[in-house]
């Protein structure tokens, strides 16, 4: 078998979080588990959905996977190695090669930087001098399906699906081979959603790219992943092909879930099984 790419072991986190008034006044503090034990392994080319309900600790998790975030036990292995020993160079392969895409494009895109500035930042940050980061433009806009006039905008001035491709080209310039997106297309029209979920399956299958897809929507994250995670108060309790998870769940909360596939329920899980056993079927 392969290395994995990304490996989570055991991972937990807990928020020191006051309760009341008597609890306050006493310092006695409460842990929540964001996180209660979580162990991963995402080889290198798989696209991994990660779906779960609202605060079952899926950002939690992104932000421990791309390194923003320290778990309070269990280790992130990168290429192998333990993250928490990298240091210097090392180190900064690892933050190159792990990064996140981020749901809310109107709080992660600088409002007043035009797109050039964001975009020429990343590849500067990547190691290019600033005539190889302008010549890298064109064709980084192309990989996101952007045209160049875009350039000199405002986010203000784009469309929501817009950024949110700046925001994958900005995590592309950087040079990583593991991208985590957390909830990329839950602030876009449906129509939106599945543009920017096929842009990720087209780099994925372009560029070899490792993907974790995290939404909160079983219907897209079987449209293009190869193998799923669902999770609930912070502990995955069902991981297999999506085909498997949505036909045979064996988990009582997956099938809470696949009922809250909206629109059609039948029709679109059956759409997204053959969509995703397309994906599964096709070259990689
Ligand atoms: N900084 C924090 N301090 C205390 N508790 C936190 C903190 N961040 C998250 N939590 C709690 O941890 C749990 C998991 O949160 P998280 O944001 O990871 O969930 P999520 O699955 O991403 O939810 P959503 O779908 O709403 O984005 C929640 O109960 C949340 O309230
Ligand atoms: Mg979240």
């Amino acid at each position: 078998m392969t290395q994995p790419l990304l490996e989570l072991c055991d991972i937990q986190k807990t928020y020191a979080l006051r309760r009341g008034l008597i609890e306050r006044f006493t310092r006695k503090v409460a842990d929540v588990a964001a996180v209660d034990g979580v162990s991963l392994a995402i080889p290198p080319g798989e696209i991994f959905g990660l779906v779960g309900e609202s605060g079952c600790g899926k950002s939690t998790l992104a932000q421990i996977m791309v390194g923003l975030l320290a778990p309070s036990d269990g280790m992130v292995r990168y290429r192998g190695q333990d993250i928490a020993m990298l240091t210097g160079v090392h180190r900064r392969i690892y933050r190159r090669g792990v990064q996140m895409v981020f749901q809310d494009t109107h709080s992660s895109l600088n409002p007043r930087k035009r797109i050039r500035r964001t975009l020429m930042e990343a590849l500067v940050a990547r190691g290019l001098t600033r005539a190889e980061a302008a010549d890298a433009l064109p064709p980084l806009l192309a990989q996101v399906g952007l045209d160049t006039v875009l350039l000199q905008r405002l986010p203000h001035e784009l469309s929501g699906g817009q950024r949110q491709r700046v925001g994958i080209a900005r995590a592309l310039a950087i040079g990583p081979d593991v991208l985590v997106a957390d909830e990329p297309v839950s602030s876009l029209d449906v129509s939106l959603q599945g543009q920017i979920v096929n842009l990720l399956r087209d780099l994925n299958r372009e560029l070899g790219l490792t993907i974790i897809l995290i939404s909160h929507d079983l219907a897209v994250v079987s449209r293009i992943c190869h193998r799923i995670g669902v999770m609930s108060a912070g502990r995955i309790v069902e991981e297999g092909p999506p085909a498997e998870v949505l036909f045979a769940p064996r988990h009582p909360y997956t099938r809470t879930l696949i009922a809250a596939v909206p629109r059609g329920l039948e029709s679109r899980r059956a759409q997204s099984v053959a969509i995703a056993e397309v994906c599964i079927a096709g070259p990689m």
